[in-house]
């Protein structure tokens, strides 16, 4: 715990915006930040590049994020990495996602043994091809111990279908007389979610600007701090995400309540 905290005081320090270094509340970060990450194929298109090559500096900007999260002492990180709406795009898009998806997990098995970092995934990962469940699998295997954070990514991800599946799974058991239908919570129902036992996110950030939530936790974001930045995800870099963090720790957050 000592070490963590000491780790994080070197990390803020050796920042080259002052007022983010004496800003920074370490006391008050967001404990579960979850991520819509936007805009790789303009960031592509601008560069007269293919929507490839702005998904492969994507993943550059993940590995960025995913350290300055651990370093920060944040628990979660959910990272929108693939939609269930994503299967749509043309096949060689989805084929070349689903491979670099692989690579960045068999590449990032070490740093993640290194740094304590716990891999999970949610959403319909049947519907993933099998070289990408199997290095996924393992990964999750070989970090099930860790308990420094949680990176979370969501593949093949719908808010609506994770619903739906809860719904159904809620009604199956009602059924089977496993659960009172009169005695359903919300408790309930967020223990029928893919994010079952996690806390809820505190920060959501959509990179690339645009207003819409695109059926990223539909349930979970309810009183989640939202934070839409124009800069495309393969440019979102530390500091970007250190001043978003000091605007979150000027919000108020009440919860439906008075101030
Ligand atoms: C949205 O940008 C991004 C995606 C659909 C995929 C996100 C994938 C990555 C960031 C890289 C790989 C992920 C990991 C975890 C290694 P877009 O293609 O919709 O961009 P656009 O709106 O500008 O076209």
């Amino acid at each position: 715990m000592i070490h963590i905290k000491k780790k994080r005081k070197k990390f803020l320090n050796s920042n080259t915006d002052s007022s983010l270094q004496t800003d920074l509340d370490t006391a008050n970060l967001p404990s579960h930040v979850a991520i819509i990450m936007d805009g790789n194929g303009r960031w592509a298109k601008r560069r007269l590049l293919n929507r490839i090559q702005g998904h492969e500096k994507g993943a550059e900007a993940v590995r960025t994020i995913v350290e300055c999260c651990r370093e920060m002492g944040i628990s979660i990180l959910t990272l929108y990495a693939f939609s269930t709406e994503n299967w749509q795009r043309p096949k060689i898009e989805v084929a070349a996602l689903m491979t670099l998806l692989a690579k960045f997990l068999e590449s990032e098995q070490k740093n993640m043994l290194d740094n304590n970092i716990r891999l999970n995934a949610i959403g319909q990962i049947e519907r993933l091809p099998e070289h990408v469940r199997r290095v996924l699998h393992e990964t999750m295997t070989l970090t099930k111990n860790n308990n420094g954070m949680l990176l979370n990514l969501a593949l093949s991800y719908g808010g609506r279908a994770e619903i739906v599946r809860m719904v159904r799974d809620v009604a199956i058991k009602a059924k089977e007389g496993g659960i009172d239908p009169d005695s359903i919570t919300y408790d309930v129902v967020s223990d029928h979610l893919y994010t079952k036992g996690m806390p809820d996110p505190d920060l959501l950030i959509r990179t690339s600007g645009e207003m819409r939530i695109s059926n990223f936790l539909l349930c979970q974001i309810a009183y989640t701090e939202i934070f839409v930045t124009d800069t495309l995800w393969p440019d979102f870099n530390r500091e970007e995400f250190l001043r978003i963090l000091q605007h979150y720790q000027h919000r108020e957050r009440r919860f439906g309540r008075t101030g």
